[in-house]
């Protein structure tokens, strides 16, 4: 099992799956979400229309069209609203339904951007600790899934991912 945090657009990554932090409608925004669609091109949007929508801390996948990456994992955070309406509990719930979905789908290899942290303002630093918390929990039930990225897109965050992973010694 490999983890590791970088600096980057997710869309230039050539891995089995990238992650897509969406909203429920799976028909595009702004973010990681609208990158992910420009880049992917329109047939992506095509395919979410089939996927007829998905639940908060639920995750759906689709093929990558013109990305480098293979695969979408389309997964929907919570709107950080006080920390009282289970926030927390659904935001894990992304990354463990996200890994299980790549399980399912043989993928190797994915990343992660830091879901709910842009629009939906879930604090970025109580979100890294989730992330890397429920991955390095949930990655010894999918030994097939050897590889996970956090893809950071400012330095605040990637400093913020390497000191929580240097801390879990992974
Ligand atoms: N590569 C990697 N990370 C990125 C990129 C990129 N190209 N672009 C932004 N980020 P956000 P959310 C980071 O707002 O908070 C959309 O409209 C960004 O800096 O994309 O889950 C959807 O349709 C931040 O750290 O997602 C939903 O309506 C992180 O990605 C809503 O936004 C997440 O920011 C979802 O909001």
């Amino acid at each position: 099992m490999k983890l590791s945090a970088i600096k980057a657009d997710i869309t230039t990554l050539r891995v089995d799956a990238i992650v897509n932090a969406a909203n429920g409608s799976l028909l595009g925004g702004g973010g990681v979400d609208g990158a992910i669609h420009r880049v992917a091109g329109p047939e992506l949007l095509a395919e979410c229309r089939r996927l007829h929508g998905c639940e908060t801390g639920d995750a759906k996948i689709t093929k990558g069209y013109r990305l480098p990456a293979r695969h979408v994992i389309h997964t929907v955070g919570p709107v950080w609203r006080d920390g009282r309406h289970n926030e927390a509990g659904l935001l894990a719930s992304c990354y463990r339904r996200s890994l299980e979905v790549a399980a399912d789908n043989a993928i190797a290899s994915i990343a992660f951007p830091s879901i709910s942290t842009g629009v939906y303002h879930f604090p970025a630093t109580a979100a890294a600790r989730i992330a890397v918390r429920t991955v390095i929990e949930a990655l010894p039930m999918h030994p097939d899934v050897g590889e996970v990225v956090f893809c950071c897109f400012s330095d605040k965050d990637l400093e913020l991912y390497q000191s929580l992973l240097d801390a879990s010694a992974i």
